[in-house]
């Protein structure tokens, strides 16, 4: 067994993709390889607000239960993403249309109605994300706007109200190393937890890219919040480049991957690591960077690139 999932086994870290359910339906070679060499998986798409309640009080959950299902067929835990973001909410959530209490009260029923229907089926959620502009100040959105800061807090009350057993995380991208953003999590982390907020787990999304080069302080920053005590879980890996690639290219992102996965495993509480997709043929990179892709650890035909080997051999090290 060459698998990522065989790979990881005895490491302490789980190995994990998101999922694009509409590949996972339609594509065979994709729903073998999620389901072989993976040890956990992430909805790309499907457990965000906009999917789940497209109009107010209307819900769908059928997407969402359909990746749990098959989780659960194929031995593998599941992390809920997201609860609370700016990004991906429902056209009908505006705050036009909603006073600030009643906006607390719509964000407080979703995360009962969204934890309370999967309760017990996720390990994981990814209660806030994105919570941080790059300078560590709050993101401005409609719930800093609507409810104060507060609303962090709030948030992970209620979830963990609403699923005591689930590990309820934090999630960002560009906080792997340390910079201001990652030192405004630090602070933010060690204050809820000073409150008695359930706070379990810290998030590095890990969104890289070969032209910018990789953050060199991410061993030391993931060690900060390993001695608060904290869970660190990789949720995001992928690193894009520009196109067309090149072998120097493919091995910087080797490198990149390797890095991250590195990091991980020479701390006690890091959990997981998550590639955001697997293979090139569906990932959301080409879409958003224009003249750039090749960002997983896979090529559209399924065929693995350095990145792979190197993650595989990154856990067989250890
Ligand atoms: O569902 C509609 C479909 O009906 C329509 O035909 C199609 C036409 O564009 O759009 C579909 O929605 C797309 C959706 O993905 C589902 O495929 C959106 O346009 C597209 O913008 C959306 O992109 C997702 C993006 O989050 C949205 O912010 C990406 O797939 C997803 O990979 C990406 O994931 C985020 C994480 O959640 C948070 N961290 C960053 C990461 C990358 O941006």
């Amino acid at each position: 067994d060459d698998s990522l999932r065989a790979a990881a086994r005895g490491s302490g870290v789980r190995i994990g993709t998101a999922v694009d359910m509409s590949a996972l339906a339609a594509d065979t070679p994709y729903r073998e390889g999620v389901a072989r060499e993976f040890d956990t998986v992430t909805p790309e798409n499907v457990m965000k607000w906009e999917a789940v309640e497209p109009q107010p009080g209307v819900y769908d959950w059928a997407a969402a239960d359909r990746l749990v299902d098959f989780a659960r067929q194929n031995g593998q835990l599941v992390r809920g993403h997201t609860l609370v973001w700016h990004s991906q909410n429902p056209a009908w959530l505006t705050e036009a249309t909603y006073t600030p209490a009643q906006l607390r009260t719509i964000l407080r029923n979703h995360i009962f109605a969204e934890m309370g229907h999967f309760k017990g089926r996720i390990w994981a959620w990814d209660v806030a994300n994105e919570v941080f502009n790059e300078d560590g100040t709050l993101r401005d959105t409609i719930w800093l706007r609507a409810l104060g800061p507060g609303y962090i807090a709030d948030a992970f009350r209620w979830a963990h109200q609403a699923d005591p057993k689930a590990l309820l995380f934090l999630n960002d991208y560009n906080n792997e190393g340390i910079n201001a953003k990652s030192d405004a999590y630090f602070a933010l982390v060690k204050q809820l937890r000073a409150q008695g907020v359930p706070v379990h787990g810290y998030g590095m999304q890990g969104h890289l890219a070969v032209h910018y080069g990789f953050p060199d302080t991410v061993l030391e920053n993931v060690r900060r919040f390993d001695k608060l005590g904290l869970k660190t879980a990789f949720t995001e890996v992928d690193v894009r480049m520009q196109l067309p690639t090149d072998s120097a290219k493919v091995q910087a992102q080797a490198e990149g991957f390797g890095s991250l996965l590195r990091a991980c495993l020479l701390v006690k509480h890091c959990v997981s690591y998550t590639v955001w997709g697997f293979t090139d043929k569906y990932s959301w990179v080409p879409g958003v960077f224009e003249g750039e892709g090749s960002a997983t650890p896979a090529d559209e035909n399924f065929q693995v690139k350095p990145a792979w080997n190197t993650l595989r051999d990154t856990f067989l090290l250890v």
